[in-house]
């Protein structure tokens, strides 16, 4: 289950993301300080976009670097949108001056030596968002000082990400961890280094915290896994975008973990919320981890966010980036702008949903559940 989890994890982290629009905070639209010229490595897929309207509206100027594939034409007028190739075609950023980059995709050491080889002299520091897989399976809670995983290919500045989707994602954590030795390898001392756990809200593409709202929303008997107070963490893209760029702002370095909510939640304190959210008439029928592994019905996958009991994964520290303003929208509003933008989307994208149960799996597990001796 175990090994599972933390493949799903990787897998579904590395994932990318899709559409939709973003949502005020309290601190949208308040001008920063300093206007800063942002270079934004993406920018278009889950994430990025919520740093492109933020930064914008405290007054920001935003370049962003893609293939220009991902939602085009999604950008707002004003940010100046950069065509290239992470793979050996960076030309554009050649002979270009920006205080910051944030670089968003990248998983290879190789897109950031060759990035920051251009980069180096004409940006003042580098943001690279890593991602918590770079602890590898954790029993328990960890902050930013415990180790990360090992690389253990021939070389990894020849890794692709077709050989590391062909891994089936077991290099992703290293390759991870290995990149955000080069960021600050280059930009030594100019480094912040952002890993974040689960990223939700709308425009995620995996369903994982999607399927609940969604699923919750439908009604009746819901299967909820293992213990109402199994630990959970996940955290709002929007949440994460925000807090990215105040930390660019202020200039921060170092490594933070990133994921919420602030204090710790169970998975029957997520549904609950989930359901009032929705003002929902669903029933939750908690069925034990054990019976769920013998009906091979996995955590993270079949029941997402949840990691089951063996897992660390939810128990990650946050206390650096909590001292340093990570803040955090209520959960009935990631759910409600979560089920909203998933209605948004064509009927057929809606009817396959990419993480969980299907309704007759769910049923058949159920069903097997009150059967049992
Ligand atoms: N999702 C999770 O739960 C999770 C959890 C932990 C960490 N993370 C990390 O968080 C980050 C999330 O990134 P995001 O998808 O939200 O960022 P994003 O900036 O919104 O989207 C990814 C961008 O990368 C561009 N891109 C992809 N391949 C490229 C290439 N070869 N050359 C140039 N540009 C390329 C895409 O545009 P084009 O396709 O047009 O090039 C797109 O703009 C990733 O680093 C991920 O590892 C995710």
């Amino acid at each position: 289950m175990k090994r599972t989890t933390r493949r799903h994890f990787i897998k579904l982290s590395a994932a990318g993301a899709l559409a939709v629009s973003s949502r005020s905070t309290s601190l949208f639209g308040e001008k920063a300080v300093k206007p800063l010229r942002i270079l934004i490595l993406g920018g278009t897929g889950f994430t990025g976009p919520y740093q492109v309207r933020y930064a914008l509206s405290r007054g920001h100027k935003i370049t962003t670097f893609n293939r220009g594939k991902t939602h085009p034409g999604e950008l707002p007028a004003e940010v100046e949108q950069l065509i290239g190739d992470r793979n050996g075609k960076l030309d554009a950023l050649k002979n270009r001056q920006w205080d910051v980059v944030i670089d968003n995709p990248t998983t290879l050491p190789a897109w950031v030596r060759d990035a920051a080889q251009i980069l180096k002299g004409n940006v003042e520091r580098y943001v690279f968002i890593s991602t918590i897989s770079v602890y590898g399976e954790v029993k328990t809670g960890v902050d930013e000082i415990a180790p990360t995983e090992k690389y253990e290919g021939a070389d990894p500045y020849k890794e692709t990400i077709e050989a590391m989707k062909a891994s089936g994602y077991k290099t992703y954590g290293p390759l991870k961890a290995l990149s955000e030795k080069e960021a600050e390898k280059w930009f030594p001392g100019k480094t912040l280094i952002i890993r974040p756990g689960l990223i939700v809200g709308p425009r995620d593409e995996t369903d994982r915290f999607t399927y609940w709202p969604v699923r919750i929303n439908r009604g009746g008997e819901v299967l909820a896994p293992g213990d109402p107070k199994d630990p959970v963490q996940y955290i709002d893209a929007r949440d994460l975008a925000e807090w990215t760029i105040r930390m660019a702002e202020n200039r921060e370095t170092g490594t933070y973990n990133a994921t919420g909510p602030a204090k710790s939640l169970g998975v029957g304190g997520m549904l609950d919320g989930i359901k009032n959210a929705a003002k929902s008439n669903a029933t939750f029928t908690w069925v034990d981890e054990g019976f769920l592994t013998q009906q091979k019905v996995e955590a993270w996958s079949d029941m997402p966010v949840w990691t089951g009991k063996e897992s660390g994964l939810a128990l990650t520290k946050i206390e650096k980036a909590l001292g340093k303003g990570l803040t955090f929208r209520p959960l009935a509003d990631t759910a409600r702008d979560t089920l909203a933008w998933f209605k948004s989307l064509p009927q057929e994208r809606q009817s396959k949903l990419r993480a969980g149960l299907t309704a007759e799996r769910e049923a058949e597990v159920l069903a097997a559940w009150k059967k049992r001796t």
